[in-house]
């Protein structure tokens, strides 16, 4: 939800941002801003869209320092005027913006009542308003901003840039921001470590309600007392990756595709770096695992996979609705909570919440140094690198890989679950071919003109059936619903009438009649079916091939539907890497 930038260095100032806005753009990108300073004042230029080749009108060359955005809009249209950074009326400093001012209404009006003139339907122009309204009392421009800050509710980070100290200073409440140092005295501050990849050696992450100013140095305060803190400097080293798509036409396919190798790297830790939480996992009373979206769905399955192999009482849970749960947990109970990005409010929310009952934090994040694996106590990483894609693929399977890992370690079976994993890293690498993507093209074809599907499984495939159809809802904006098999009966076989699509996922398992017989029901009833399995059957009015992958079948099974949202999405005329009304990382509630 937003990203932010701020430069401070030697270089193209204006080039440094937008590149960092370019690599953070799965953040948001329903329009993108720029506010830099040159000797002559600060200069503004904004854009509706894509930050695609950040191409600007006049970037001015001589910039000293700057700030910049890309936004995801919660108030307030899609429009230039929206766009952030906003500029104070008398052009002294700018201000971007990453939250949601919840009180925005009632500091509007009391700010209305003092003489401001609102040009924007945004929530960001109060804060601006704020600190001019502040300034004007304590002459000091970071307190002017501590003290605006101090009036907001709600979970937001700001970074501004004042023309007249020549500062860039920010707070961060809510969603990250990290301070990346550069080797030649430069300074990036961003909402997450890809634009620091490759320039930064070191780098801060700042806590929320912390203060930073940064002029010739980096200072960092407490936002409630101004107090100055120290500043801890970590060692960073995320190796630059290139995020490019590598050949591929979009992210999507390319971070599918990567999932043969990326299953594999999520496996790669020893039976030593997992047996730390192996132990917590066997002394807690109950476990719970926590996310959202696919991050709720990957929860589950290794919810599942703890249960059925390790036979552990685990509990999943979705983080929006952990509340009715709070009062059962107590500090003899471990979470572990799931994410790509390590930032989504709702899981933080969730783990805040439980971490107040005293119960044990794990995670398993894919982004490096996010808010969510600096908080838990057992930090787990999934290794797909960067997914760039707003929908998350190749960081679910790689979840689920490691899930899978952890429960076989549990029962002393780490080198076979390696070694599995490795074999279905193999089977993916014969399924990417072009056979397959001509096929699900097809079929992309067909199903274009329907409207509504649903799809049906049964335990590992209950949880693909839901990840299966959010990412077709997510990628073609169709309605894709996905059920247990056992609930046809109880409702859902009221919605199929004739030729409604149905798909039945098919493992090799003991859930196969289960299934099929589900398929039997719906086609009697006028369904054209779908089976997503290895070997055709009489049920499928169409079989679509996958890989049996045993008890891997979650990572296998998926892959299908990855495939063919992204199709059905281009068949759509979708940009599959940015669906709309969608941001990579939740950090609103
Ligand atoms: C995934 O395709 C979605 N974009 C979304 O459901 C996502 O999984 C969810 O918002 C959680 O994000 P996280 O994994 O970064 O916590």
């Amino acid at each position: 939800m937003c990203g932010i930038i701020g430069f401070k260095g030697t270089g193209l100032v204006t080039a440094e941002l937008v590149e960092g806005l370019q690599r953070m753009e799965y953040r948001g990108y329903d329009s993108w801003g720029v506010a830099v300073m040159t000797k002559k004042g600060i200069f503004v230029e904004k854009k509706v869209g894509a930050i695609g080749d950040g191409k600007l009108e006049q970037p001015p060359v001589d910039a000293l320092l700057g700030i910049a955005h890309t936004r995801w809009a919660t108030h307030g249209g899609v429009t230039k005027t929206n766009a952030h950074p906003h500029l104070s009326k008398d052009k002294r400093f700018a201000v971007a913006q990453n939250g949601i001012v919840e009180n925005y209404l009632e500091l509007k009006s009391s700010l209305q009542k003092q003489g401001y003139q609102f040009k924007t339907s945004t929530d960001t122009e109060v804060i601006v308003h704020l600190i001019d309204a502040k300034l004007k009392q304590v002459k000091i421009f970071a307190e002017a901003v501590r003290l605006a800050f101090l009036e907001l509710i709600g979970r937001n980070t700001i970074i501004t840039l004042d023309q007249q100290t020549e500062q860039i200073v920010a707070i961060r409440n809510g969603s990250p921001l990290v301070i990346g140092h550069l080797p030649d005295g430069g300074v990036l501050l961003a909402s997450d470590t890809l634009p620091l990849a490759g320039k930064a050696r070191t780098v801060t992450y700042l806590d929320d309600q912390q203060l930073v100013v940064i002029n010739d140095k980096v200072s960092v305060f407490a936002v409630k007392t101004g107090k100055p803190l120290k500043l801890h400097q970590q060692k960073f080293d995320f190796i630059e990756q290139k995020i490019d798509k590598a050949g591929f036409d979009h992210f999507m396919l390319k971070e599918i595709v990567e999932q043969q190798y990326t299953i594999k790297e999520a496996v790669s830790y020893s039976d030593q770096e997992l047996l730390p939480l192996i132990k917590a996992l066997k002394k807690a009373r109950t476990i719970y695992t926590v996310g959202a979206g696919t991050a709720a769905f990957a929860a589950g399955q290794i919810a599942r996979v703890l249960r059925v192999v390790a036979k552990l009482p685990v509990q999943e849970l979705k983080a929006y609705e952990i509340d009715s749960y709070l009062p059962l947990m107590s500090a003899k109970d471990l979470l572990l909570a799931v994410s790509q990005s390590g930032e989504t409010a709702d899981t933080l929310d969730a783990v805040g919440k439980a971490q107040k009952r005293g119960v044990t934090i794990a995670s398993i994040v894919n982004m490096i140094g996010s808010t969510l694996s600096r908080g838990s106590q057992y930090a787990y990483l999934s290794r797909s690198g960067p997914e760039i894609c707003v929908a998350s693929t190749k960081a679910y399977t790689a979840q689920l890989a490691w899930g899978y890992l952890l429960a076989m370690t549990i029962i002393g079976k780490h080198k076979q679950a390696q070694a599995e994993i490795g074999k279905v890293a193999k089977k993916l690498k014969g399924y990417f071919t072009d056979q397959t993507f001509r096929q699900l093209q097809k079929l992309a074809i067909d199903l274009a003109k329907h409207e509504h599907f649903f799809v049906i499984g049964k335990a590992q495939h209950f949880y693909t059936a839901l990840e299966g159809a959010l990412k077709i809802k997510e990628i073609t904006y169709k309605h894709f619903e996905g059920f247990s098999a056992g609930e046809l009966k109880h409702g859902v076989i009221a919605l199929i009438d004739q030729g409604t699509p149905v798909f039945g996922i098919v493992g090799n398992d003991q859930y196969q009649a289960d299934v099929l017989s589900a398929l039997a029901e719906v086609r009697a009833r006028g369904a054209r079916t779908f089976g997503i399995t290895a070997r055709p059957n009489e049920f499928f009015d169409v079989h679509i091939p996958a890989i049996d992958g045993g008890n891997l079948d979650s990572i296998t099974k998926i892959i299908p539907f990855q495939l063919l949202s992204y199709f059905l999405g281009i068949q759509q005329k979708n940009n599959p890497d940015k669906p709309r009304n969608l941001a990579k990382s939740v950090t609103v509630k």
